[in-house]
């Protein structure tokens, strides 16, 4: 069964190309632009929408590196993180009637716990791939509404002062945009690596580790409310789900295939996981 858009998502959604309202058409099978319907978007087999402009490339993360992360999130190993994600945005933000856009979702791992809080979620991510996953997995798990969109960060498909709270997990963070589709008061929660995420991993590969830096683009022109690190250790079991985590990981292009043979060698691992989750509110 195919994922439906949430009624409050529809309320918000703006054509990419003209920038008026859009509607569902009657069958459910097309988003049109208000009034006109000039521009027409159909939703795909899995449930997602395409609405990046015609002629674009695909963009975002590969099949591979989305798949392997796909895996690796289903272990659940990250469930500290996403509970702690979703309960910082609690805080913040009623979940009932609040509209959330999950800018750069992936998978849709946050994204459907988010909306298991009780959020109207909007996962938006560049790549195709990610996006069919993420509209899979939230029918899948019984989601009743959500709506995913391959759009960027840097261009959303929501209309001005339309969301209550933007999520931004490991993906690009595009302050102006976000501003832009956040309503007066509404909250920007952006997740990232702290200084040893993943710690374990990059002592298997390399011989030398440094902690993680920042991150250089976080906001500046939002009010910082609260940031609240997150730190739990995991351990991988087997070569399968090993790999899957060195693939979601921007270690996997940069390592040397010696290195990468190392990893190969190990049955287990254990490493830290280490991640803030700041929380901005726009002014
Ligand atoms: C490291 S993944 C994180 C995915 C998900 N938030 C998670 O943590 O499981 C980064 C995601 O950002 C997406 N991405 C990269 N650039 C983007 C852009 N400009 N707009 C939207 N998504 C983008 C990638 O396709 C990828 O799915
Ligand atoms: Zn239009």
């Amino acid at each position: 069964m195919r994922i439906l858009p949430d009624q409050t998502i529809l309320e918000a959604l703006q054509c990419p190309i003209c920038k008026s309202k859009m509607e569902l058409s009657p069958n459910g099978a097309s988003l049109f632009c208000f009034g006109g319907r000039k521009h027409c978007y159909d939703f795909s087999s899995g449930g997602y929408v395409n609405l990046m402009p015609p002629g674009h490339t695909d963009g975002g993360d590969a099949k591979q590196a989305v798949r392997a992360r796909r895996d690796f999130l289903n272990l659940d190993l990250y469930r500290p993180a996403a509970e702690a994600l979703c309960d910082a945005v609690c805080r913040f933000v009623e979940p009932k009637g609040s509209r959330l856009i999950d800018a750069g979702c992936g998978e849709g791992y946050y994204t459907v716990k988010l909306a298991e809080n009780g959020y109207s979620v909007a996962g938006v991510d560049l790549s195709r791939a990610a996006a069919d996953l993420a509209a899979r997995k939230a029918a899948r798990e019984g989601l009743p509404y959500a709506f995913f969109s391959v759009s960027s960060v840097f261009a959303l498909p929501f209309l001005d002062q339309s969301a209550d709270v933007v999520v931004n997990v490991f993906a690009p963070c595009a302050e102006g945009e976000f501003s832009r589709v956040l309503r007066s008061g509404g909250i920007l929660a952006v997740m990232y690596a702290g200084p040893t995420h993943l710690m374990g991993l990059k002592q298997a590969l390399y011989a030398q580790t440094k902690e993680n830096d920042g991150r250089a683009d976080l906001p500046t022109g939002m009010k910082q409310l609260e940031e609240t690190r997150i730190c739990f250790d995991i351990t991988v079991s087997g070569q399968e789900n090993l790999q899957n985590l060195f693939a979601m990981t921007p270690y996997y292009w940069k390592t040397s295939p010696a290195d990468g043979e190392k990893l190969k060698q190990l049955d287990t691992l254990n490493t830290p996981i280490d991640m803030i989750v700041a929380i901005y509110q726009k002014q």
